[in-house]
């Protein structure tokens, strides 16, 4: 199950959004270990510093930055810190994600702002930042390609049923749109722009959407992972290694000639 896949990158350049802690630590942690060099950034600077440092005790190539992915500022302060030490970016991920759960008519215009500023508007702006560098940079004469942009989305950027979550699926659907929308507009330039969409995953955001949704359904935190688990035929939660493989997938060259998808990975749980 945590099975750690071999697909080796050579030295690329990679950022990572939200690398502090679950998914995005396991992606970043996962192309490191497949000889990318990766940016770790967090809105909590203290969670990239660990992670970085975890991926070189391990042998690795990391560097660590703070990036609030709603604020253009940060997202360009990364960068430039990343080009100091590499010269070079291949590849932007943009998996920073929020959640809050309620009914329809209780969540708040706070709820929908910080879910749409920083799960939809955050792509925007961060994958902004990154093309204008990307466009700087030679187009690889071999692949076509002058680089990648890799999001998490979700399953539910495709399954509007999804209770307790209007504004967070309002934002995950932006996600996926955006992504097309980049894929069609960037292919121009040589760069790709794909999304995975996780399923029930075992973080810490899913350890705050357990103790929500019992209490909104009345019931305890353990029938709400059964139900997720019933929920899902491959019947267990995913863990994040899960995502992080196929965005290892997405990122190495056996996916050049994919753009504009939004990848199923949640054991079954939606299929389209
Ligand atoms: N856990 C799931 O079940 C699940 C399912 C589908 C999609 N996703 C998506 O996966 C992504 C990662 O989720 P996770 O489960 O690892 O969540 P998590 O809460 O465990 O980790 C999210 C990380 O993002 C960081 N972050 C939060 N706001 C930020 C901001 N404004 N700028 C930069 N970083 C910020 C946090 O500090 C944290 O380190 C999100 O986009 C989420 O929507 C999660």
């Amino acid at each position: 199950m945590n099975l750690i896949p071999e697909i080796p990158l050579g030295q690329i350049h990679i950022l990572v959004t939200g690398a502090g802690r679950g998914i995005g630590k396991s992606i970043a942690q996962t192309l490191a270990r497949n000889g990318a060099r990766v940016m770790v950034t967090d809105f909590n600077e203290d969670w990239a510093n660990e992670t970085a440092e975890e991926i070189r005790k391990e042998g690795g190539e990391a560097q660590a930055s703070k990036l609030d992915v709603t604020k253009t500022a940060d997202a360009e302060a990364a960068l430039n810190k990343m080009l100091g030490f590499w010269n070079k970016l291949d590849i932007w991920v943009n998996n920073a994600g929020v959640s809050t759960m309620n009914h329809f008519l209780d969540l708040t215009e706070k709820d929908w702002d910080d879910n749409m500023d920083i799960n939809a508007k955050g792509i925007f702006l961060c994958t902004q930042v990154a093309v204008r560098q990307m466009i700087r940079q030679p187009i690889n004469v071999n692949t076509g390609l002058r680089g990648k942009i890799i999001s998490t989305a979700s399953m539910a950027s495709k399954r509007g049923n999804a209770p307790f979550l209007a504004h967070y699926v309002a934002s995950k659907f932006a996600a996926m749109g955006l992504t097309q929308s980049m894929a069609g507009e960037l292919a121009q330039y040589g760069i790709t722009a794909n999304c995975v969409c996780p399923g029930y995953v075992a973080t810490s955001m899913q350890e705050r959407e357990l103790g929500w949704e019992a209490s909104l359904r009345g019931v305890t935190v353990e029938k709400v992972k059964e139900l997720y688990i019933a929920d899902t035929p491959l019947k267990r939660l995913q863990v994040a290694q899960d995502v992080a493989s196929v965005v290892l997938f997405l990122a190495s060259p056996a996916a050049d000639f994919i753009t504009g998808e939004a990848i199923n990975v949640n054991g079954g749980a939606f299929m389209d």
